[in-house]
């Protein structure tokens, strides 16, 4: 990052990996760094804080055509996709999800550093930094929202979700100040593990899509 950016997300490490996360950190996520792999013509679609990457992989099955790129800054979270996506026996990439690719930092560097436009980018329950004196780490503000809106593809959209009704009203107050335009399509839930703990005590995530026209 050119400058300093405020931290978003609250750790990168957690409970010790086993030898075989481990393994996998230290020999497969290199292998599919995006920074290494060019995607000739291909549909690019980005997950922003994939959490243990639930939803990166229903991407990945759902888009067999484009490439999916997860970011993800916490560690154990990118073991556990590393975990899923590859064969226990042999730790190589099982074939269906040979299209991801996983950025394992804050994506806002993976962002600064390239012009990668996308037609998708989902951000499922964003950490809501509920106290007041942690809002400016919010991650969806309006500066933030400008800088995805320039990686869209002309016809590309950013897809926001979370069951933190205070943040989603935050987040479209937000959105306001850019020039994005926001719609509410009627989507189902989409399982994710934040989506199973709904932390916030809400019934229902609720989704907002915004897109450049
Ligand atoms: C509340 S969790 C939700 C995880 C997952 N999307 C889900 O629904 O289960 C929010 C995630 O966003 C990640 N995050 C926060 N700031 C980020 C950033 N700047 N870049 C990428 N990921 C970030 C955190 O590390 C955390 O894993």
């Amino acid at each position: 990052m050119e400058k300093q950016e405020i931290r978003t997300f609250g750790r990168r490490h957690g409970k010790k990996l086993s030898p075989r996360k481990q393994s996998l950190l230290a020999d497969i996520l290199p292998q599919i760094a995006p920074e290494n792999i060019t995607h000739h013509g291909q549909n690019l679609i980005l997950e922003i804080g994939f959490g243990n990457g639930e939803h990166v992989r229903d991407l990945a099955l759902r888009n067999p055509d484009a490439v999916i790129i997860g970011a993800e800054p916490f560690m154990n979270g990118v073991a556990a996709l590393l975990s899923a996506i590859t064969n226990e026996s042999d730790n190589k990439i099982k074939p269906e999800y040979k299209n991801i690719r996983i950025f394992p930092d804050d994506v806002r560097k993976l962002l600064n550093q390239s012009n990668i436009l996308f037609s998708e980018i989902w951000v499922l329950h964003p950490d809501p930094w509920p106290k007041a004196r942690h809002e400016k780490r919010r991650l969806l503000n309006s500066e933030f929202l400008t800088i995805l809106g320039k990686h869209l593809t002309p016809t590309g959209q950013i897809i926001i979700g979370t069951d933190h009704w205070e943040y989603f009203d935050w987040i479209n107050d937000q959105a306001k100040k850019t020039s994005l335009y926001a719609s509410f399509p009627p989507l189902s839930t989409i399982h994710t593990r934040y989506a199973e703990k709904n932390m916030a005590g809400t019934q229902e995530p609720k989704y907002l899509v915004l897109t450049n026209q």
